[in-house]
């Protein structure tokens, strides 16, 4: 399988949907939310306007994705807004180089402590988290004190994160 990191486009907004649909709602319900939050005419609570969104796409099939965006809650610098990875993707490293990804706009944008909304329960997404760096801000959120250091830290052999075009 050839994996490929790159920014995310309106064409894969469709795409990007189906994935959220395999978390909760399906894709009719995600693909107008999706396509608001991308062109900034929908944004969660406290959001600046800055924000960007990675594919993950798999030989001609998008396999997963990651969003994000600038924000003045709870003292970050930053949010990410979605991680979502097809089921039958998972367990081989796309969400660590979508992070990745995620991690070198932040960086751009000088954006260094970025906060997550995950609940307790989801211990795939806070696994992933930790093993990226990230701590507990409290039983909903979790932090990235420095998430700069996700971009030097990557170290997983073979993954995607080379190959990214952000
Ligand atoms: C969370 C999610 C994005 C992870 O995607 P993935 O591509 O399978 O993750 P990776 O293979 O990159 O895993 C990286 C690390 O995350 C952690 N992790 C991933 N899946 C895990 C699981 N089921 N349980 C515990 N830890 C897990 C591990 O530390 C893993 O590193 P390792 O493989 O070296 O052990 C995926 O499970 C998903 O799409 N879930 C549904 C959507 C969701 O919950 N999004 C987050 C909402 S806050």
């Amino acid at each position: 399988m050839s994996l490929r990191i790159r920014p995310a486009e309106p064409r894969d907004i469709h795409s990007m949907a189906v994935l959220r649909s395999h978390h909760w709602e399906n894709a009719s319900f995600w693909e107008p939310r999706v396509e608001h939050y991308l062109f900034g005419s929908h944004s969660p609570q406290q959001a600046r306007p800055e924000r960007a969104a990675f594919v993950a796409e798999a030989d001609v099939k998008i396999v997963g994705f990651v969003a994000g965006h600038l924000t003045n809650r709870y003292q970050c610098d930053g949010e990410l807004q979605w991680i979502n990875v097809a089921p039958d993707h998972r367990g081989r490293g796309i969400a660590g180089s979508l992070l990745v990804a995620m991690a070198g706009w932040f960086k751009q944008q000088n954006a260094r402590r970025i906060c997550v909304d995950v609940v307790p329960e989801n211990t795939a997404a806070r696994g992933l988290y930790g093993s990226h760096g990230a701590i507990p801000l409290n039983p909903h959120w979790m932090v990235w004190e420095d998430i700069t250091k996700v971009t030097v830290n990557s170290t997983r052999p073979g993954g995607a994160a080379s190959e990214s075009e952000n």
